[in-house]
């Protein structure tokens, strides 16, 4: 089968399945253009939990398919690539998370969508970059425990100071990789380019950008704004939609680094078989999805 008719199976199984297909801003081109709904973390979540689909082919990376199934416990939630997960995410399981909660009595956890169904369940909140901000700021608390960026957590504290921010010390791969003298470079080759920062970077990258957000507030960014030019400090894959949106910018990315070998993982061949042997199916005890469904609910209602 070429690509065109891969296209149109996978348009012909979506319909006879009641299937929808989301995609982070992440993915490949190909499997973006295919997909119902492409968006940031925090679009595709509220998606998974209003869609009528029956089945939902969520093109990203593990921890996002269970989140969509933590909110839509009656869908099929399928994973294409059975292993695309998060290494960040699983810089922090639930018995860690216990122990530094015993360190640190009473004191609420805000867990960053990039965390395990389990770890969800142990938190008071959950938060993605495009609403951790606003969620850390109209807690009551004066001080949180913050799992499992410290990047994302510094980036916090310092947008909330008068709250203390107490984080656990994980990271992301692809974004922590990048360095303050790439951003030097790039700012030197592209003078009169703005640069548009993912809050996972480390704070010494964060604090030389002319704008920090998540990968759909990059998009808005650069959509609205007048000015042609831009660095981009976040994945790849972001490209694909910022140059699809605006032919007349030019776009440059960071760092040759900022490429996360899971989001890149799926193809359309995947998508393909997932939707046809309806695999790889996420499932969840039942108990840890009630408790993590506390958290992720919690954050929905606020954003
Ligand atoms: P966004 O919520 O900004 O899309 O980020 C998800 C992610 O994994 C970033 O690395
Ligand atoms: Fe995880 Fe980083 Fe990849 Fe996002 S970019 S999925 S945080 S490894």
């Amino acid at each position: 089968m070429d690509e065109r008719e891969m296209i149109q199976e996978i348009q012909r199984l979506k319909k006879e399945k009641n299937a929808i297909i989301l995609a982070h801003n992440y993915q490949i081109p190909e499997v973006q253009d295919i997909a119902d709904v492409v968006g940031d973390s925090l679009k595709l979540s509220q998606e998974a939990a209003k869609t009528k689909a029956d089945i939902i082919i969520f093109s990203g990376v593990h921890f996002m398919a269970e989140s969509a199934k933590i909110l839509s416990p009656d869908k099929k939630v399928l994973l294409p690539v059975y292993d695309a997960g998060c290494p960040m995410a699983d810089m922090i399981d639930a018995e860690q998370l216990r122990e530094f909660k015993k360190k640190h009595l009473d004191v609420p956890v805000v867990c960053y969508v990039n965390s395990s169904a389990e770890v969800k369940a142990e938190s008071d909140i959950c938060c993605t970059s495009s609403n951790a901000v606003k969620i850390v700021r109209e807690m009551e608390a004066d001080k949180i425990l913050f799992v499992p960026d410290q990047n994302l957590g510094d980036y916090i504290a310092k947008q909330v100071p008068e709250k203390e921010v107490i984080s656990w010390e994980g990271f992301c791969i692809t974004h922590h990789r990048v360095k303050a003298s790439e951003v030097v470079a790039a700012r030197n080759h592209h003078p009169d380019a703005l640069l548009l920062i993912h809050p996972e970077c480390s704070p010494d990258v964060v604090e030389r950008a002319d704008f920090v957000g998540s990968t759909s507030a990059i998009i808005n960014f650069a959509r609205k704004s007048e000015n042609k030019l831009f660095i981009i400090g976040t994945e790849m894959g972001v490209l694909h939609i910022l140059r699809k949106e605006n032919p007349e910018k030019s776009f440059y990315l960071l760092s040759p680094g900022l490429t996360c070998y899971n989001m890149k993982k799926t193809s359309l061949p995947d998508i393909y078989k997932s939707l046809l042997k309806e695999q790889y199916e996420i499932t969840i005890d039942e108990s840890v999805r009630q408790k993590a469904l506390g958290s992720l609910q919690r954050m929905l209602d606020l954003s």
